[in-house]
């Protein structure tokens, strides 16, 4: 289901691939994004880009610390490498927000093998590392920023897991995934975002094996549509 609210977002990391094209879809539905980055004028100027992809003026470009300070739900895409400096940066900003982790722990250059931390889920490092006082979900770990930029189709043949300990925000998270043409898929606490972050791997050697730029996951055996989890 769709979200019922339009929320301000921001997208730190939106000046990168995957979050520029979450950012695409979730102005294109209507929410208020904003493009996060550690210089202003290089969030001005991917804003400028998506803004004409979309072909209206509906994203704006900030330092990303003064995007999170106004946004209430905060989305991280930057490279695992980068993941930790830039939570260090923003995590008094981030309390009583919530946080969407997109970050998946590659380790180049064998970014098609499965290499996971220590911790395991790097999405549950973010949550240790912010504490209680603020709501991390995991999400789209598994759609490439080449289908999400594809505005030309409104549906995104992919499914993405979600993962988070607090159902309220998974679900505010669920509601993001179908504005942006996708189908989420609620799959339990923080704890299971490790099968979402290992599984870019494998996609990534799909991708080069099979000859293809993009594939993806689908959850059968679901009734049609969004589901709705209890
Ligand atoms: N690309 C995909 O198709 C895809 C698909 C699924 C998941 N992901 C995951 O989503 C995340 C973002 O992917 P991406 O391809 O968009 O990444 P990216 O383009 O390499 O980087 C995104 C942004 O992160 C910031 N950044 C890069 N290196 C940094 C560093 N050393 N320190 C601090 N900030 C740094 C930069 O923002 P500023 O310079 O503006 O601060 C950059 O524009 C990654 O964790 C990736 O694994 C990507």
């Amino acid at each position: 289901m769709t979200s019922e609210t339009k929320l301000s977002i921001c997208v730190v990391g939106g000046t990168g691939a995957e979050g520029g094209g979450l950012a695409l879809r979730w102005a294109k539905a209507g929410h208020r994004v904003t493009i996060g980055s550690r210089d202003p004028a290089k969030a001005e100027a991917a804003a400028k880009a998506l803004n004409e992809l979309l072909g209206r003026e509906a994203l704006t470009g900030v330092a990303s610390a003064d995007g999170a300070a106004e946004a209430e739900v905060v989305v991280l895409t930057v490279p695992f490498a980068a993941q930790r400096s830039t939570l260090e940066g923003l995590k008094d900003t981030l309390a009583g927000k919530i946080l969407v982790d997109v970050t998946v722990p590659l380790v180049p250059p064998k970014v098609a093998r499965v290499q996971l931390p220590e911790t395991d889920s790097c999405v549950v490092a973010t949550q240790a590392f912010l504490g209680e006082g603020v709501r991390v979900v995991s999400a789209f770990q598994n759609v490439s920023a080449h289908k999400l930029k594809d505005l030309g189709h409104d549906a995104i043949d992919c499914d993405v897991l979600i993962a988070g300990d607090d159902k309220e925000a998974r679900k505010v998270v669920a509601g993001l995934a179908a504005d942006a043409g996708l189908r989420g898929v609620e799959v339990g606490p923080l704890a299971n975002s490790v099968v979402a972050e290992a599984l870019t791997s494998v996609l990534i050697w799909i991708n080069r094996t099979y000859k293809v730029p993009d594939s993806g996951i689908r959850i059968t055996g679901l009734p049609g549509g969004t589901p709705a989890a209890e």
